[in-house]
């Protein structure tokens, strides 16, 4: 797939085949997560792979919209230090965010589904995942074939285009 297709056939996958990833594509989803831009190039993620199906289904336990979790071929979880101040936890968050865009646009572009999950039960997912104590999950990233393949959306389900872009000034 050329890039610009990729980006535009990204979506949120939730309902996958029963086909495993094989592990060279998986590794490149996670290579495009190393290489995201980080603030000061901090590098604040570890991420934990899990293709185990038992420990999949534990995982789609932490958040009440993660079920997809338990569905999923793999699930990337992205994993953090607890931030030492406000300016840290918002680095994080912006990072995470451009880490997890990176692979979500390397998955679709091998044709393969991602979506996200947010984490509240934090002592779950450390239990699962086998975290140190000072480590949260931030979020995770569940990925598969789509039941419905991946294709180029034209008309996304946002806001119009002269709507959300202003040019020189507001
Ligand atoms: C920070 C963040 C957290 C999200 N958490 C969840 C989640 O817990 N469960 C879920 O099913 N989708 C989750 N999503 C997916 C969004 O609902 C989805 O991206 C949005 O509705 C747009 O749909 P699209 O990605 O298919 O374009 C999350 C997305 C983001 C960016």
């Amino acid at each position: 797939m050329q890039t610009w297709d990729a980006i535009r056939s990204r979506r949120n996958v939730r309902e996958y085949t029963d086909r495993s990833i094989p592990d060279e594509d998986l590794d490149r989803i996670l290579e495009a997560a190393r290489r995201a831009p980080s603030s000061r190039n901090w590098q604040p993620w570890d991420f934990v792979v899990v293709t185990d199906r038992r420990q999949l289904q534990e995982l789609s336990e932490v958040w009440r919209a993660a079920a997809h979790v338990a569905r999923s071929a793999a699930t990337v979880a992205l994993v953090a230090r607890e931030p030492a101040s406000q300016q840290e936890r918002d680095w994080i968050q912006y990072d995470f965010g451009q880490a997890t865009m990176s692979m979500a646009i390397a998955a679709a572009d091998l044709g393969i589904g991602s979506g996200h999950a947010s984490v509240a039960d934090q002592e779950r997912a450390r239990q699962v995942l086998g975290l140190p104590p000072d480590r949260f999950c931030a979020y995770l990233v569940a990925l598969g074939y789509p039941r419905q393949p991946l294709r180029p959306i034209s008309e996304p389900n946002r806001r119009p285009f002269g709507d959300v872009v202003h040019r020189g000034r507001w």
